[in-house]
């Protein structure tokens, strides 16, 4: 069964990697924000990383206080990021890996050997109220332990696909995507809800949102790139577009 109208997060991270590159307040990751709203996201996902190479401690301050969107506040799995959640409560908090001993070997977190620091975390973001999500790659252990730790929701690793898509590999795509959708199935199955992100453009979007099981994907770097274009509102309407067709087709 096709599950209800797939969800947009628009992450707007690259927008402040262009303010940083100059310094200063322009582009303005906020008024990004807003414009994703009124061009058909469904939220807003900033990261917060733990060098600042993007977005800023005000940013999320500001986006927590300006927009009517529901915020997803990616983070590491550390003290400081955990204290910076708990008092900005977003609407949700998505736990990714910042080091690669933190990753699994294809690159989402690592649910499974870090069992006992993600705990007491998972549990904290929980009882502040926000929804929280893990990045993990599409391996069943993987999502079983993410279950283990409370986590309602498990996020995808959709980047392999996508770079797979992109290198032209056809047959490498189809197993990859065989993968993304055996590990939806078995997400929703253990009562996960489940959603897909990284890397995912234009030519990848419309397999990624045909999986069924899936209730929202989260995309930035190629909607900030295309917006050079065709400009951020257009991007966006195009993507939710193809995301619509393709579920449509599947339905
Ligand atoms: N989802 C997660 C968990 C991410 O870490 C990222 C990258 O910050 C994205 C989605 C968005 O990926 P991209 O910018 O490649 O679309």
């Amino acid at each position: 069964m096709t599950s209800q109208r797939l969800r947009l997060g628009v992450n707007i991270d690259h927008v402040a990697t262009i303010r940083n590159a100059r310094g200063g307040r322009m582009p303005d990751p906020v008024r990004a924000a807003h414009l994703a709203e009124k061009a058909g996201a469904d939220g807003i996902t900033a990261h917060l990383r733990e060098d600042r190479r993007h977005i800023s401690d005000e940013d999320i301050e500001r986006l927590s206080r300006e927009i009517a969107l529901p915020l997803n506040f990616e983070m590491a799995a550390t003290q400081e990021m955990l204290d910076i959640a708990l008092k900005a409560r977003p609407h949700a908090a998505c736990i990714v890996p910042e080091k690669r001993e933190e990753r699994t070997t294809e690159g989402g977190l690592d649910a499974r050997g870090g069992h006992n620091h993600l705990k007491p975390i998972v549990q904290r973001l929980a009882e502040n109220g926000s929804r929280v999500s893990l990045f993990v790659e599409a391996d069943r252990a993987q999502l079983d332990a993410a279950l283990s730790l409370g986590a309602p929701v498990v996020e995808l690793h959709v980047g392999r696909y996508c770079d797979l898509v992109g290198d032209g590999d056809r047959a490498g795509a189809a197993a990859e995507l065989k993968r993304l959708r055996e590990a939806a199935r078995h997400g929703a199955e253990i009562g996960l809800e489940v959603h897909a992100g990284h890397g995912i453009a234009f030519d990848t979007v419309g397999d990624i949102a045909a999986i069924p099981e899936l209730v929202e994907l989260n995309i930035g770097h190629f909607l900030v790139g295309e917006a050079i274009f065709i400009g951020l509102e257009a991007a966006i309407a195009e993507m939710r577009r193809l995301m619509d067709a393709a579920r449509a087709k599947a339905a």
